[in-house]
């Protein structure tokens, strides 16, 4: 099997994953940059158009003490914590905190122990598709910023194989797909689609642990532009998990409605919004200037103007179990 993507064989779908990219090739973000480390240079322009000059992780903070008693959480999980800067961020606003970090990513994970050295953290070279459920139902709260597109996705799938019943033996991927179908009443494409079937399976595991709290960030196939920046940004939005070439794997972007109705058959409420609810862009003037002119005339805005775009092209989703009770 390639592991960017299998041919189809008369299967019906093909497969793209990305684990052996993580495992062996990948030796920095610096081609894929992330909010989170767009937002860690104090001096970055990006930070000077926001309501509050911040790196992610304050601004993430500070939003999700709306949702969870983030003061009395002490066992948290990062899935897929990159270059770590979230965590540290985390770290300085509450001390208590014992984080874990799990990554598939030797090179990662080694600059996350580098970034938050000093620190009482746990570190786990694993891909999250692979831990039992029982270790992420052992913590309070499990975060996954900018990873869930990295997961196994499959593509080009044929609505056909959604009406007919799978092969009794030999593809249990199509298995896979009529039972998260059939079990969460997921609404069937009419047209030949892609499936983020490897987010879907993160969902389904973390939920089943019981884990009172989870947080996800991605880049979403389903964002909309607020009307008043319609006349700026235009943003894709076809509900059908799109194909982002990088260097060395493709990513897909997510399709959260799904991931919401597996959260809420397991129990859990949802809370759903653009990364802008946290991270918030002052729309002046200047900015709608720099917006209006794509960011033709520095570089400076024109990494502002993709950036406001990102804002609303990624989604988040908290997950709160039942019984732990959304604050505010
Ligand atoms: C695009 S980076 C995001 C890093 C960081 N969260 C941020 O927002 O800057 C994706 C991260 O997920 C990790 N990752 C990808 N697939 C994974 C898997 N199957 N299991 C665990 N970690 C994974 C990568 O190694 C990397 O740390």
């Amino acid at each position: 099997m390639n592991d960017r993507g299998s041919p189809s064989g008369g299967s019906g779908y093909r497969l793209s994953t990305t684990g052996a990219y993580h495992r062996d090739d990948l030796d920095t973000l610096g081609w894929e940059l992330t909010v989170c480390n767009s937002l860690y240079p104090v001096d970055t322009p990006i930070r000077r158009i926001l309501k509050r000059n911040a790196s992610y992780g304050h601004l993430l903070y500070d939003y999700l003490t709306r949702f969870m008693p983030l003061e009395k959480i002490t066992s948290v999980l990062e899935i897929g914590g990159g270059y770590g800067y979230l965590m540290k961020d985390f770290l300085m606003r509450n001390s208590g905190l014992k984080p874990s970090m799990l990554d598939i990513s030797p090179v990662l994970l080694q600059k996350q122990q580098e970034t938050l050295a000093g620190h009482d953290v746990s570190y786990v070279l694993e891909d999250a598709l692979e831990t039992d459920p029982i270790i992420f139902g052992r913590h309070e709260l499990a975060i996954l910023n900018e990873n869930l597109g990295d997961f196994p996705a499959l593509i080009d799938i044929d609505p056909v194989i959604l009406e007919e019943a799978p092969p009794s033996a030999g593809d249990a991927i199509r298995t896979k797909v009529h039972r998260l179908f059939t079990a969460y009443g997921l609404e069937k494409p009419g047209e030949e689609f892609n499936l983020n079937i490897g987010a879907m399976e993160m969902v389904e595991r973390l939920c089943s642990s019981g884990i009172p709290y989870i947080f996800m960030g991605e880049h979403s196939c389903e964002a909309r532009v607020p009307p008043m920046l319609e006349p700026y940004i235009s943003i894709r939005s076809d509900g059908n998990p799109r194909r982002i070439p990088l260097k060395g794997h493709d990513e897909y972007t997510i399709k959260f409605s799904y991931l919401q109705r597996i959260a809420g058959y397991h129990g859990y409420k949802t809370v759903r919004g653009p990364f802008a609810d946290y991270i918030i862009p002052l729309l002046t003037e200047r900015l709608k200037a720099t917006l209006a002119t794509r960011g033709l005339y520095s570089a400076a805005e024109e990494v502002v103007y993709h950036f406001v775009g990102d804002l609303y092209e990624y989604e988040y989703l908290i997950m709160v179990k039942e019984g732990h009770g959304i604050k505010g």
